[in-house]
């Protein structure tokens, strides 16, 4: 039985108007494929394996049979000549339902708490009290809502695996869970402190024992906290443009903090860049410009609040009233560049790299040397981005490769129905990025990246989420969580790249660069995954066997292990199909292709994000972000991870008790 309503399902038209659903669709693709490359698959050996392990102490078994675990036993499902599920050794878990308020491991796997909201991060930081918090003591502990983690091995340039710096993302606050007495609406200075504290960037330095325990060093060199006052610069073609000036920074280029990080990337050269997502919700009072100020247009495009916040940062901080400082916001919005192994940098703000609600900048280099960035804006019906660097990669001079992000070209994807696609160049003075249609230079386009990209005709998306190119087979994988609107009345409907109408369950695109090179500007393209319940006949999972994989819904962020498998952690599971949020992991070659299954599950109120593994595969490290949302710190709905309030987003670590590889240990 499906878990939600039948009437929720879509049934979407193929290009030929035949009103097949789209799985049928693809399945003819993948049979027509599959006939094509022979018998391959046909002395595949059936070799699912079940982990003996016994469960540790913290690890959860599922006390009823997951319905979607791969079969142990011969079944009435393809009994002998059933192909290779996957390499993986694990049995997928149940799914959770949304109240559940403890994590779930595969048997044989370990979960422990590494790095919570409020701790302290250097030697001078003061222990963590839900009582006493003052801005001061938040900028020297750790943030709220990780997100993103970046693991960067010690000593740096080396691939350990045992010890290494941590870079999490703070991406956003939820004051009903973090203060005591918290009045929406109405919230004290000091409280707004805390919370722009509270966000921004952790850098920490982490070790592994030799059980594969993970613990923080307070006392390391390397800790350091970016928040929502670090000091910062901007580079590349819009760090000149007059509306980056405000009353408390005239020259545009002393810019205050970074805000809404979520997704990020590591660069080939080891720094960070990180990305300004949800920008807009920090301002207000849009209305109070006058409507012919040219600043109100582009302010509205990118949904900069026309009243009071929710947040009601401006009430202390007039930076944040767009009608006092109506430029502020033009500061915020880009990709920005930290060196965790030098606390001493400043970071920059890289501009080329275009302003949107930024997600998931992940990197690959060029057959040529050049560096490609995939970047997304994460919108109803916004765009994919690709940046490409002029200059070459140079291993080993950091100086030089830190100067690679201010000369190149930011491209925008169009999907084209046939499966091809194009990167259309935001060049300035090129196509309809002219004077004649408003933009005055190229720092101008990049300030208004989304009117140059409407301008365009690129393909408005289901709300781009982690665009990564998978170092194995090359291709690049393309995540969109949901979107709801779509094919709603006065809204775009279907297209092929964003089959479903009312998308509530997000779907994931798989992208071959022309000849695998990431600095092509054509490509092809194919639906990997249209997510949701496998019950539900809109589904599809690169053709696998539906019965055999696990419901998944509202994808986010994705990782690679070092064999090409795809993780897959969401965000918004609890809405759509009233199951914890988790991770899920899926081969994406191989007669296992689309066999996707579950490996962990998260708490109540959370989402699960930055999937990311150590260098050897025997650590993987998630951000459990907002656990007991939807509560609030006097009515909780999650006392996670201490039994308490507060909650605490914290980051995990999961290890295999064998001390084997993550999955197929
Ligand atoms: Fe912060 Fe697009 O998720
Ligand atoms: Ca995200
Ligand atoms: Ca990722
Ligand atoms: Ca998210």
């Amino acid at each position: 039985m499906s878990i939600y309503d039948d009437q929720e399902k879509n049934i979407v038209r193929s290009t030929e108007g035949r009103g097949e659903t789209f799985a049928e669709i693809m399945q003819r693709r993948i049979n027509r494929r599959s006939f094509l490359r022979g018998t391959a698959t046909a002395s595949a050996v059936f070799m699912i394996s079940a982990c003996s392990q016994a469960p540790s102490e913290t690890a959860t078994v599922p006390t009823t049979a997951p319905a979607t675990a791969a079969p142990t036993t011969a079944s009435t499902a393809e009994p002998t000549m059933a192909p290779a599920a996957s390499d993986f050794t694990f049995s997928a878990i149940a799914p959770s339902p949304s109240t559940e308020d403890k994590t779930v491991v595969p048997a044989g796997y370990t979960v422990a708490t590494l790095l919570r909201w409020g701790d302290p991060l250097t030697p001078d930081a003061p222990d963590f009290d839900v009582n006493n918090q003052t801005a001061e003591a938040q900028a020297k502990q750790f943030g709220y809502n990780c997100d993103f983690i970046g693991f960067l091995p010690l000593p740096e340039g080396s691939s350990a695996s045992d010890k290494g710096l941590l870079v999490v993302n703070h991406e956003y606050t939820n004051p009903e869970l973090m203060f005591p007495g918290y009045t929406p609406g109405d919230p004290t200075q000091e409280q707004v402190d805390v919370e722009i504290e509270a966000h921004g960037v952790t850098v920490v330095e982490i070790q592994r024992n030799a059980n594969g325990e993970w613990s923080y060093n307070k006392g390391s060199k390397y800790n350091r906290r970016l928040t929502g006052t670090t000091p910062m610069t901007i580079s590349g073609p819009a760090a000149d443009h007059e509306w980056l000036k405000t009353s408390a920074d005239p020259t545009g280029k002393d810019i205050r903090g970074t805000l809404n990080n979520c997704a990020a990337g590591k660069t080939p050269w080891g720094t960070v860049i990180t990305a300004e997502e949800n920008f807009h919700q920090y301002f207000a009072n849009l209305d109070g410009l006058p409507d012919d100020d040219p600043r109100k247009a582009v302010h509205k495009r990118y949904g900069i609040p026309s009243e009071a916040s929710e947040r009601m940062w401006e009430k202390y901080h007039d930076r944040f009233d767009a009608t006092k400082e109506p430029n502020e916001s033009f500061r915020h919005g880009w990709a920005v560049e930290l060196d965790p192994y030098d606390p001493t940098m400043k970071p920059v703000k890289r501009t080329w790299l275009g302003r949107f609600r930024h997600e998931a900048q992940t990197f690959a280099v060029t057959p040529s040397g050049r560096v490609a960035v995939y970047t997304g804006d994460d919108a109803r019906f916004e765009y994919v981005y690709k940046f490409v660097t002029n200059g070459t990669y140079k291993p080993g001079d950091r100086q030089a490769n830190m100067r690679l992000m201010d000369d190149g070209m930011l491209y925008v994807a169009k999907f084209n129905d046939d499966g091809t696609g194009e990167w259309l160049p935001l060049e300035f003075g090129k196509g309809p990025l002219t004077e004649a249609n408003g933009f005055t230079s190229q720092g101008d386009v990049l300030i208004k990246t989304r009117q140059a990209a409407d301008a365009l005709g690129a393909t408005k998306m289901d709300r781009p989420e982690d665009i990564e190119p998978n170092p194995v087979n090359q291709k690049v994988y393309m995540v969109m969580t949901n979107n709801t609107d779509r094919g709603k009345e006065g809204k775009p409907g279907p297209d092929a790249a964003n089959p479903r109408a009312e998308n509530k369950f997000g779907h994931i695109i798989e992208v071959t660069e022309d000849g695998n090179d990431y600095a092509a500007t054509t490509f092809t393209w194919e639906i990997f995954m249209l997510c949701g319940d496998p019950e539900d006949d809109s589904t599809f999972f690169a053709g696998f066997d539906k019965s055999k994989v696990s419901p998944i819904a509202t994808p986010d962020n994705i990782t690679f292990d070092l064999k090409g498998n795809l993780w897959i952690a969401t965000d918004g599971q609890p809405g759509t199909l009233k199951l914890n949020d988790g991770l899920f992991a899926v081969p994406v070659e191989g007669p296992g292709r689309g066999h996707l299954q579950q490996f962990f599950a998260s708490v109540a109120g959370s989402e699960v994000c930055g999937p990311e593994f150590t260098p050897d595969n025997k650590s993987l490290f998630l951000a459990i972000q907002h656990p007991g949302e939807g509560g609030t710190f006097e009515e909780p709905v999650s006392n996670w991870p201490d039994g308490t309030q507060p909650v605490k987003p914290s980051v995990i670590a999961i290890r295999a008790n064998n001390g084997g590889v993550i999955g197929q240990a």
